[in-house]
């Protein structure tokens, strides 16, 4: 026999970097998926007076971009709001700019509060209202800017913890702090915003959608035109999902987006999927019922909903609806064949 062996063979296989498979067995092949991120409410009307007191003493240039990340409690290091996705809150004020860079993370903004501030992708400038969602597809130029009065502030969601994973990230600043617009204003949104009609001159490159806003005035109207005559599902409420027009798929490779209304009184099933999500409140008041919390939502608050965690939406108001942005890594699940939706059994359920 070669080779020394130790007294204690477990330090000599440390030596020669392995590991017993028996000693580990149990926390490789969980039997369900265990998530280190708990579920967790962020408030918004607790974040603002900070957000405000930054925009006094910390510049664009120091700060390059003035947000407040939110970590989830189970997740600091490193800092994400679910495993593979990240939430903040960004503010800017007017006169400011946010300086042009790019990544290969995949980002988006969907707009809380404020008029008169744009971003420029990729040479388009996209102006911003509350309630439009903006898109910065990876490795887009983007960079921000506000010529209007008053605070604008948006939440934004990256999926770099994953890209960071993945060791796949890139980053690069633009060669000046803001980059000279070379196509017409909005003009993606334009083009495609009709979702059935698209331009049958470009190529069509399915990756992420081409769509740089999906207006609010427009997501508003496609509730006001179903109204009360769909059904919706028994546990996600009247949900919709902004799509890709190219194939009908998520807007961006990894991440969904969806918008949904609970309609008064709407108290859904109880539902778990693998996919992660990130809730944000539009408007309106309810809460997120977990087996060992209830998290009681109001306006624009921020919401985590980590994977296979049971839960239930329920809009506690009696005539008002609740209107929920929100968005997972179901698309990244997908791909991989690892997304699964089940709605555990409840003796709170209505039988059927
Ligand atoms: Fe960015």
């Amino acid at each position: 026999m070669t080779g020394a062996m130790s007294e204690n063979p477990y330090q000599s296989l440390d030596a020669l970097a392995v590991m017993p498979l028996w000693r580990h067995h149990g926390d490789l092949f969980t039997p369900e998926p265990q998530a280190s991120a708990v579920p967790y409410l962020w408030r918004y009307a607790a974040l603002r007076p900070y957000m405000l007191h930054f925009t006094n003493r910390l510049s664009l240039e120091e700060a390059a971009r003035r947000v407040l990340m939110l970590v989830n409690p189970g997740l600091s290091d490193p800092p994400a709001t679910v495993n593979s996705l990240f939430a903040g809150i960004q503010v800017i004020m007017p006169g400011e700019a946010a300086r042009a860079h790019r990544h290969a993370a995949n980002a988006f903004r969907f707009i809380i509060e404020g008029e008169s501030a744009y971003t420029t992708v990729n040479g388009e400038r996209i102006h911003m209202r509350p309630g439009d969602l903006l898109l910065t597809p990876g490795w887009h130029w983007h960079d921000h800017f506000h010529e209007g009065n008053g605070p604008v502030m948006w939440l934004d969601g990256l999926d770099y913890p994953l890209t960071n994973a993945l060791e796949a990230g890139f980053f690069e600043l633009f060669g000046d702090r803001v980059q000279k617009p070379y196509v017409a204003d909005d003009l993606s949104s334009r083009k495609f915003i009709h979702g059935r009609l698209n331009p049958a001159w470009e190529n069509a490159d399915s990756r992420f959608s081409p769509v740089g806003n999906y207006p609010w005035r427009e997501t508003e109207r496609a509730f006001v035109a179903m109204g009360d005559d769909v059904e919706g599902s028994d546990s996600e409420g009247i949900v919709l999902e902004y799509t890709n027009p190219w194939n009908g798929g998520p807007v961006l490779p990894t991440t969904d987006c969806k918008i949904t209304r609970l309609r008064p009184g709407f108290r859904g099933r109880l539902r778990r999927t693998t996919a992660s999500t990130i809730m944000h409140v539009v408007r309106g008041e309810g809460h997120v019922e977990f087996d060992d919390r209830r998290l009681e939502f109001g306006p624009h608050d921020v919401i985590a909903v980590p994977g296979w965690r049971a839960h239930r939406l329920a809009n506690t108001s009696t005539d008002s609806d609740a209107i929920l942005f929100s968005y997972s890594n179901a698309p990244a699940l997908r791909a991989l064949g690892l997304l699964r939706v089940d709605h555990p059994e409840s003796a709170n359920d209505p039988p059927g």
